[in-house]
């Protein structure tokens, strides 16, 4: 990324026009209509409450969560047990990683074809449209995928705090795995078994004010590579995050300390469809910055996937071919971000 293309240097060189890069054609434009939509829509989970060993409260939650796969593939959790202090921390570190000179930040470069350290991700061509938006992304769990050097020094307590976010993480995702798995009547332990060690990386995005909302994309739509997405959306933030539900764009309203939880393409292609990994984009806003702090949990590179036979009939037929998760996700990091196009490569 030169340094015309780091969207936080254009924000305060303030041209008096968006450079053509940044502009979306029309047709990918975000229209105004999207956001009259009400946020209210997506389901909320009680993380609490679906724990509960009480059977009627356990059951409506359960029945919710099942609801929120089938027609949302996201929802947002509440009560899941991650401590406040463990979520206000990495929204500091992650700003103040962003808030660093861009000369600083360049120590950590991402390198083309790859998502770890600061840049632009899924940028292939010259021509390619840009997203309004600054990433630095690092590979976490398992240790042996995490790339030290680009780990950065500054702010010093960064590393620490992103390992303790990281193991919060981790516990929430084996814990909504289970009740994944349970709401498609299997055993609760399926995915854990099938995946191996699981893979956990980190992804930051900031996003700086824009002066032309309606002309840029903060990032292009897509569906995650992951069995399951958490994005801690920062407190104060302006909307951002906006979630493909037919033909409309509908946005995810931040609700305080929830952790917006979405269905990533491994689950789609293991339960055949039934579960849908959803198309999801940001938007940028003409004063507002805005931070995510997003967490992929996925399979171990070596694991073979495919649909479950459970979930695989007559009126079912199976959608999806059999394939290796690492090549699955080599393909997906060395594509540009284009709707649900990834998920070709399992057809
Ligand atoms: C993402 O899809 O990775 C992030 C979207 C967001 O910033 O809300
Ligand atoms: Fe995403």
């Amino acid at each position: 990324v030169g340094h015309i293309d780091d969207v936080q240097e254009l924000r305060k060189a303030r041209p008096t026009s968006i450079p053509e890069r940044f502009v979306r054609d029309m047709a990918e434009r975000p229209k105004h209509a999207a956001t009259l939509v009400s946020a209210s829509d997506i389901p909320i989970i009680d993380l609490c409450k679906l724990m509960k060993r009480d059977k009627d409260e356990h059951q409506s939650e359960a029945m919710q969560l099942k609801t929120a796969c089938e027609e949302w593939g996201f929802f947002q959790v509440v009560n899941h047990g991650i401590d406040l202090s463990v979520l206000e921390n990495i929204e500091k570190v992650a700003k103040d990683f962003f808030m660093l000179p861009l000369e600083e930040k360049k120590k950590y470069p991402m390198a083309p074809g790859t998502v770890q350290g600061y840049g632009q991700a899924f940028v292939f061509s010259e021509n390619q449209k840009l997203d309004w938006c600054n990433m630095f992304a690092l590979g976490v769990e398992p240790p042996c995928i995490r790339n030290p050097k680009l780990w950065p020094s500054k702010p010093a307590d960064f590393r620490e705090t992103l390992e303790v976010y990281s193991r919060e993480i981790r516990k929430l995702c084996e814990n909504l795995l289970k009740n994944i798995a349970v709401s498609l009547g299997l055993k609760g332990d399926v995915f854990e078994e099938m995946f191996g060690v699981a893979v956990q990386a980190v992804r930051m995005n900031y996003y700086p004010p824009c002066s032309r909302p309606d002309l840029v994309l903060g990032l292009s739509p897509h569906s995650d590579g992951s069995a399951l997405t958490v994005l801690q959306q920062v407190k104060d933030s302006s909307v951002g995050l906006q979630i493909l539900k037919g033909n409309t764009w509908v946005p995810v309203q931040p609700v305080p300390n929830a952790l917006v939880i979405n269905i990533g393409d491994t689950i789609e292609v293991l339960t055949n469809g039934k579960y849908k990994s959803v198309e999801h984009r940001a938007v940028t806003h003409k004063e507002r910055d805005r931070l995510s702090i997003v967490t992929f949990y996925a399979p171990s590179y070596e694991i073979e996937l495919g649909p479950m036979p459970e979930l695989v009939d007559e009126k079912n037929p199976c959608r999806y071919r059999r394939y290796n998760h690492g090549e699955y996700s080599k393909h997906y990091v060395t594509n540009k971000l284009q709707g649900k196009r990834a998920l070709d490569f399992a057809k």
